[in-house]
């Protein structure tokens, strides 16, 4: 399905009743890469994947874009649905967009899954690799960026023991427009930091990570489990960066677990 949001065309899928749980991808993929939960997670929950701007079936608009008028285009859909509060889930750039929904308006929020990802800023170094990896893509095109990111987002087990799923990552990102990766990186290098939001949070919290993740490695996860009151951790044992790809049914778990928890979740 689409909506125009913000003027942007936004590609999404609502599937299920009942409490609604949002699903936030991660960079450079789109809400395809939820599938292996929205199956599972349908049975009992709606559940609301999108592709954030610049990726999959949305807009990728050749101008600049900030990581809030994406949390922006996420609230204007929940408008668009009537849906005033929903479960969060963000996995990396998807946990970087519910930091700025959270701070624009955290009644919306009624629970979050945190997963493999961070709160604090990129140093100078990362927001340098992020203007390098912007012009690899418009010199050599996605193709590239999917050689450059796909050692970080996938463990080595992965490569070895599942090149199906390599091969899935690698087709998500090339589908992603030139715009649109250099936008979500320009976005992602501008976002501020989030570590003084993190004791503010008061709802539910649980932040997943899986134990062979290089990008936003365990202690990223620790932190945000320590600093935001009453969080839960989980980590996923031979999982990458992308953790709900490469240990579905565990990810899934400890998802439908801390749902199922929650007061008449
Ligand atoms: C992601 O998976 O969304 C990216 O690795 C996030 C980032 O580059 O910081």
């Amino acid at each position: 399905m689409k909506a125009c949001i913000n003027g942007v065309t936004i590609g999404y899928t609502d599937r299920g009743e009942g409490l609604p749980v949002v699903l936030l991808h991660a960079f450079p993929l789109h809400r395809g890469m939820w599938h292996p939960q929205v199956e599972s997670l349908a049975r009992s929950y709606r559940v609301i994947t999108m592709d954030l701007r610049g990726h999959g079936e949305s807009d990728a608009p050749l101008w600049r874009y900030s990581v809030q008028q994406v949390a922006d285009d996420v609230r204007g859909l929940l408008d668009h649905l009537s849906i005033r509060q929903a479960v969060f889930a963000g996995l990396s750039m998807g946990g970087y967009v519910l930091f700025a929904l959270y701070r624009q308006d955290p009644r919306r929020v009624r629970a979050l899954i945190l997963a493999d990802t961070r709160a604090q800023a990129d140093t100078p170094e990362g927001r340098a690799a992020r203007f390098h990896l912007a012009q690899t893509a418009y010199r050599q095109g996605p193709g590239a960026v999917a050689d450059v990111m796909i050692p970080k987002l996938l463990s080595p087990a992965t490569h070895q023991a599942n090149p199906d799923l390599v091969l899935q990552v690698r087709a998500m990102i090339e589908r992603t427009d030139i715009s649109g990766i250099a936008g979500s990186l320009m976005a992602m290098a501008d976002r501020p930091d989030s570590v003084s939001l993190l004791e503010q949070v008061t709802c539910s919290t649980q932040v997943i990570v899986g134990d062979l993740d290089v990008a936003t490695p365990r202690a990223d996860a620790e932190l945000l489990a320590e600093r935001i009151p009453g969080a839960r951790l989980a980590v996923i044992p031979g999982a990458g960066h992308l953790s709900n790809l490469e240990q579905p049914d565990r990810f899934t778990d400890v998802v439908r677990s801390f749902l199922s928890d929650l007061p008449n979740g």
